[in-house]
């Protein structure tokens, strides 16, 4: 025994570190390009392999799990990882940028004022016109409201009946007297355009004040010096590398450039007060520090020939930079100076940068949260990891998560302020609603045009259908009993037409597709608890009952599906019938936004009426979904969890959007119909 494990020990080790051997994690949507990044030729011979996780969420475990050694990774990443239990990971190299791979961080946050500017303290910025870079950007906006808010004199920002992002918006506008902050304030637009008229002294000093947004010449990292040496600012916040060249000093390797401005009348004002001229060393006040390779601590015992590796084959890609040389070594254009550092924790790597504070930045206690009901355990760690990183993003209000036994329970728990959300599917969205006095916050869209899903008619191209009178007496197919798609929305369209009468809706619903019909599920005893004979509604089931098979065997010649389900149907043999449209007609299926029967409730989020407002509320998770839309490298909060499926989100989902889009009133009415004609 003793033997055998003295055996073992010593194979790990010739495999690990005899043959330096080691696992880089990819996200998997880069797995193919870390396979051609094995094959690239470098001087080392130490062997790289690539394991593939969701994204890098899921690395960072992996990395802590041993299951692969190193990620790399932001800053931001970098907090998130150093919140794992047990976790022993070191920073082992930093990602520079070729201009400047002295420099000890990425950029610098500094204030530049005018030399004649009569203040000697930062409380004196109170009353004064500011520059900034954008809204929720580092340097213009993180970094001096994490350290103005520590002033006595700055605003509080703790008035729980506005949410978070408008006690930032608000507090800035007081204390200063213009400014320009342009971007979206919001992710709903019709938030962002009430703060932009509320608060638009803080749009006041941009060169088009009624944009606000980008481009604007007073906005980014030199429009911000601009709109201080040019257009009257007082103060403004930036980084330094752009004060330099906007001045035509040196900056790094780069030689002295053309000055948009003579460097003679501003100087950097420092937390002390004091002023420096800008032609000398900066004084900052916090700095985004540079991204790197993240590794657990086995690996310092034999970093060198890694090390090695990585800065040969970020060289080898230098000039080329193909795929993995962003995707699966995280360089970029610009950052691609390999560093090695003294290996150092996280945490450490943050706070020598007074990043670890931005990334914590409150509005002052009690901080505001906003609890997310879930059912499962699978579902409370999903919301766990998405609470954990939408925070080290910056964005407020901090996610929490709260874990009931049931559906039922999670609205029961919203009603009774225990959560602040709960989801349901499908048409209970209506029934949740009106049992437990909730009301639809967000919900999923689906596909490329990020919309939500409809109840459509598939119908076989050649034949002659044009409206619902035309199919009297015909066969249908549907989606299963219980669904919008499959009957829901067919039987509302039929009684809501006077088509069909309104007792006995579903021995109707028979009669009218006399051809016969296949309704999964229609004979169960819990969906026909009376015992109706609904023969004719399961005439057409045989085998594989999927309304799409249903309708490729010939066995009707409607099938009720939702446009989610048309991917997998040849869509040069089958079109939609229009029956939304007054004349109906028929189009193809990727109009099926335009050409459907009804738009179908998309899985929603529900909150109680008054606890807290809607937009704080939604705030967090849509501006999650925002900023993941371009990036499910880094978090894919859609798709497979651990192996299960529509954990939080369903699979299928491509983003959230606020509810303005679905039409609840509507759904209200067709589960009224339908309830009151005894379907469940
Ligand atoms: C803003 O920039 C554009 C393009 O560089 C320039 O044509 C324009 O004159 C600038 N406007 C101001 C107010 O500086
Ligand atoms: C961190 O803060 C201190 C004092 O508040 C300041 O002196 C120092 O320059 C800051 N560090 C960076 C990297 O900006
Ligand atoms: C809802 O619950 C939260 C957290 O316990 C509490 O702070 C808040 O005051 C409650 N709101 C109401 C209206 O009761």
């Amino acid at each position: 025994m003793a033997l055998k494990y003295v055996c073992l020990l010593a194979l790990a080790c010739v495999c690990v570190y005899g043959k330096s051997s080691y696992k880089i994690c990819v996200p998997s949507k880069y797995l193919k390009a870390c396979q051609e990044m094995l094959d690239v030729p470098t001087k080392s011979k130490t062997q790289l392999e690539c394991i593939a996780a969701r994204d890098r969420v899921e690395c960072l475990n992996y990395v802590q799990q041993r299951q692969a050694d190193i990620v790399p990774v932001d800053p931001e990443d970098m907090y998130v990882a150093s919140k794992i239990p047990n976790q022993d990971f070191v920073v082992i190299q930093e990602y520079r940028t070729k201009d400047e791979p002295d420099a000890p961080f990425r950029y610098e946050a500094v204030i530049v004022v005018h030399n004649d500017l009569p203040v000697n303290n930062l409380d004196q910025l109170k009353g004064l016109k500011s520059c900034h870079t954008g809204v929720n950007r580092n340097v213009g906006y993180k970094i001096p409201l994490t350290m103005l808010m520590k002033r006595a004199v700055f605003p509080k920002m703790n008035d729980h009946s506005i949410s978070p992002k408008e006690n930032e918006l608000k507090a800035l506008s007081t204390f200063f007297s213009q400014s320009c902050i342009v971007g979206k304030w919001s992710p709903d637009q019709k938030t962002n355009s009430a703060w932009k008229a509320q608060y638009s002294q803080l749009c006041a000093l941009c060169e088009h004040p009624d944009k606000c947004d980008y481009p604007d010449n007073y906005s980014g990292y030199d429009g911000a010096i601009r709109c201080l040496a040019t257009n009257g600012g007082q103060v403004a916040f930036t980084k330094v590398i752009y004060v330099r060249k906007f001045f035509g000093l040196p900056v790094g390797t780069i030689p002295a450039g053309t000055a948009e401005q003579s460097p003679d009348g501003f100087s950097y004002l420092c937390v002390d007060g004091s002023k420096v001229p800008v032609r000398e060393k900066a004084c900052s006040w916090a700095a985004r520090p540079w991204q790197g390779l993240l590794a657990h601590n086995d690996v310092l015992a034999k970093l060198t020939p890694l090390r090695e590796k990585i800065k040969q084959l970020a060289e080898a890609g230098a000039s080329t930079k193909p795929q993995w040389f962003t995707g699966v070594l995280g360089l970029s254009e610009k950052i691609y100076h390999v560093a090695d550092n003294i290996p150092i924790k996280p945490v450490d790597y943050l706070s020598k940068a007074n990043y670890t504070e931005v990334i914590e930045r409150g509005h002052g206690p009690p901080e505001p949260v906003v609890r997310m009901c879930v059912t499962s355990n699978v579902a409370l760690e999903k919301c766990r990891a998405m609470s954990v990183f939408a925070f080290s993003r910056d964005i407020r209000p901090r996610l929490d998560c709260v874990q009931e036994a049931s559906e039922n329970d999670c609205l029961k728990s919203v009603q009774d302020n225990g959560s602040d959300l709960a989801s349901v599917d499908d048409m209970r969205v209506a029934s949740a609603a009106k049992k437990y006095n909730l009301h639809p916050v967000f919900h999923e869209v689906y596909g490329d045009a990020k919309t939500p899903n409809y109840a459509v008619a598939v119908v076989k191209k050649g034949t002659t259908y044009n409206k619902i009178e035309d199919l009297r007496g015909k066969r249908s197919c549907h989606n299963s009993y219980g669904t919008f798609s499959g009957l829901d929305a067919p039987l509302y369209y039929l009684i809501n037409k006077n088509i069909i009468g309104h007792d006995q809706c579903i021995k109707n619903l028979g009669d009218f597709f006399s051809g016969g019909s296949c309704l999964p599920g229609v004979d169960k005893l819990q969906n026909n608890p009376k015992g109706e004979d609904v023969s004719k509604l399961k005439k057409q089931c045989s085998g594989d009952n999927s309304p799409l098979k249903c309708l490729q065997e010939d066995r009707g010649d409607v099938a009720f599906v939702s446009s989610a389900d048309l991917s997998t149907l040849d869509s040069s043999q089958y079109e939609l019938l229009c029956l939304n449209r007054p004349s109906g007609g028929r189009d193809s299926f990727s109009n099926n936004a335009t050409c459907n029967i009804a738009m179908a409730p998309a899985r929603t989020w529900l909150a109680a009426k008054d606890f807290l407002s809607d937009v704080s509320i939604a705030h967090t998770p849509l501006s999650l979904a925002q900023l993941l839309d371009s990036r499910t490298d880094l978090f894919n909060i859609y798709g497979e969890f651990l192996k299960n499926n529509n954990v939080i989100f369903t699979n299928a989902a491509k983003g959230l959007a606020t509810t303005e889009k679905l039409d609840f009133e509507k759904f209200k009415q067709i589960h009224d119909v339908i309830s009151s004609c005894d379907v469940a």
